[in-house]
Formats: structure tokens, C-alpha cells, sequence
């Protein structure tokens, strides 16, 4: 089994999930759906906060979130310590969230992306390193001093 990845979506992003979940099962990772379950209207902080805790506790490495906009879902998501969740509506979004500040969730905002979109977004932040160096110092003076 590949690296577990946490995903979940409000009702927006629910046929979204469930295309992208079948690609990272595809892909061979091993996937954990914190739902939502059906397009019937959710709350995504719902989702958000389960997810973005499997990221702070250190028992995920990586994590996608999905809703209308994307931003719901990384509002909740950033504010949890050492989660940094981008929303990427285009692949080189997703790239650099990776490369400049070491992004662990992705956020795709459903209704504004195209599942093969989608599918671009999802390999870029899958699949690009984290350039360190002197994005490091920067990323690091993102989580609030006194407050870890
Ligand atoms: C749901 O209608 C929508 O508000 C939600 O998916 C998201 O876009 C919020 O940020």
C-alpha cells in the first residue's frame, strides 16, 4: 500500500472527490475519505478540521480538501499548526506551492476547475519538491512564535 493521503470535500466538491480519489487510488496511493458521502449540503469546516488535525498530528504527510471556491475549506484548514493548505486553480499554482511554501494540503476549488484541471493540479502537488533553501526561513516564520 502507498502513502495514505487523507481527502475530503463539502457538497460542492463531492463529484470532484470522488473522480480524484479514484485517480490517487489509481496512482496507488492508499486513500482515506473523510466524506462527505453525498451532494446533499454540508458544512465544510466539518471536513476541513478532521482532515487538517490527520496533518497537524503528524499522521498524514499530505492531504487534499475540496469545496465551491477552495477558500472555505483553507481558511479552516490554516488554522491548524504546520498545515499549509493552497488552494491551486492552475497547475503552476500548485507547483509553486510546493516549491516556495512546502504546501501539504491541496485545495481545489471544484466548481472552477476541469476534471483533467483538476487531474494537472493534482500531480503538480503530488509530485514536486519542496526547493528548501531560502524559502525555508520563510516558511518556518509562518507558524506564530509562542503559540506551537
Ligand atoms: C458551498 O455552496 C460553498 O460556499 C462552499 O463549497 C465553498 O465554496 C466555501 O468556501
Amino acid at each position: 500500500m502507498g502513502e495514505r493521503i487523507p481527502i475530503a470535500s463539502d457538497h460542492a466538491g463531492f463529484e470532484m472527490k470522488e473522480k480524484i480519489k479514484a485517480k490517487l487510488i489509481a496512482k496507488g496511493y492508499d486513500v482515506q475519505d473523510l466524506g462527505t458521502n453525498s451532494p446533499a449540503s454540508t458544512d465544510y469546516p466539518d471536513y476541513a478540521h478532521p482532515l487538517a488535525q490527520e496533518i497537524e498530528s503528524g499522521e498524514a504527510k499530505r492531504g487534499v480538501l475540496l469545496c465551491g471556491t477552495g477558500l472555505g475549506m483553507a481558511y479552516a484548514a490554516n488554522r491548524h499548526h504546520h498545515v499549509r493548505a493552497a488552494v491551486s486553480w492552475l497547475p503552476e499554482i500548485a507547483e509553486l506551492a510546493r516549491k516556495h511554501n512546502d504546501a501539504n494540503v491541496l485545495v481545489l476549488p471544484a466548481r472552477f476547475v476541469s476534471e483533467e484541471d483538476a487531474e494537472a493540479i493534482l500531480d503538480k502537488f503530488l509530485n514536486t519538491p519542496f526547493e528548501g533553501g531560502r524559502h525555508q526561513p520563510r516558511v518556518d516564520k509562518i507558524e506564530i512564535e509562542g503559540t506551537k
